[in-house]
């Protein structure tokens, strides 16, 4: 092999290796990724901790009520009482349809009017306030077992609190909204 040969073979050879690390810088530009913020599997303790989290987030309220109350809107309260104005008045002096008049519910006493309640609505006791209330329209078959009162519930808690807000106002003496 003259020495031009050599220089041939040994100048391919060097251009094959630099082509190959130039194949692999520029892969690895085209493949990377952003270094992991987090190990990307749980860490025993970490594991735990998210056990905790979710179990607690799941069972806790989104918000109390009277945060929810202070932030609520009696006028989309209005709009979204009307399924309710199916079987209830909220009128002043209204009278009773399918179900009780509405008017100064907020405080009232629970089945307090002269009004054909279910046994279950009389056996319970207390007053309206506004976590009753807001118990009762979220589901009321669980809240009073046995009410005659067929709707299936609010599930949205801004929305309860938006018609606890509206209810609030049909009173001439509203009541305070609670602190805490
Ligand atoms: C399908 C008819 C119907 C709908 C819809 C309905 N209610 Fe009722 N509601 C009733 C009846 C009937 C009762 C009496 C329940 C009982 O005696 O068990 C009642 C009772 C109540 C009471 C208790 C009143 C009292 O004097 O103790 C409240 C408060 C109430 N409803 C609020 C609402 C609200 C707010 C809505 C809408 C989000 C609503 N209801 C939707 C029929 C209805």
């Amino acid at each position: 092999m003259d020495s031009f040969e050599f220089n041939k073979i040994s100048g391919a050879v060097l251009g094959t290796l630099l082509f190959v690390m130039g194949l692999g810088l520029f892969s690895d530009g085209l493949f990377s990724h952003a270094p992991l913020k987090a190990a990307g599997y749980d860490l025993p303790g970490a594991v735990e901790e998210h056990g905790h989290g979710g179990a607690a987030a799941a069972a806790a309220p989104a918000e109390p009520l009277p945060a929810l109350l202070a932030a609520a809107d009696a006028k989309r309260g209005e709009g979204l009482v009307k399924p309710c104005a199916t079987c209830h008045s909220f009128d002043k002096g209204g009278a009773a349809k399918v179900g009780p008049p509405l008017y100064g519910v907020v405080t009232r006493k629970v089945a307090g009017l002269d009004f054909a309640y279910s046994e279950a609505l009389k056996g319970k006791g207390g007053a309206w306030e506004f976590n009753a209330l807001n118990e009762f329209i979220t589901a009321p078959a669980s809240y009073v077992k046995g009410t005659k009162m067929a709707y299936g519930g609010e599930k949205d808690a801004k929305k309860r609190a938006d018609i606890l807000a509206y209810l609030r106002t049909l009173s001439d003496a509203p009541a305070p909204i609670p602190a805490k």
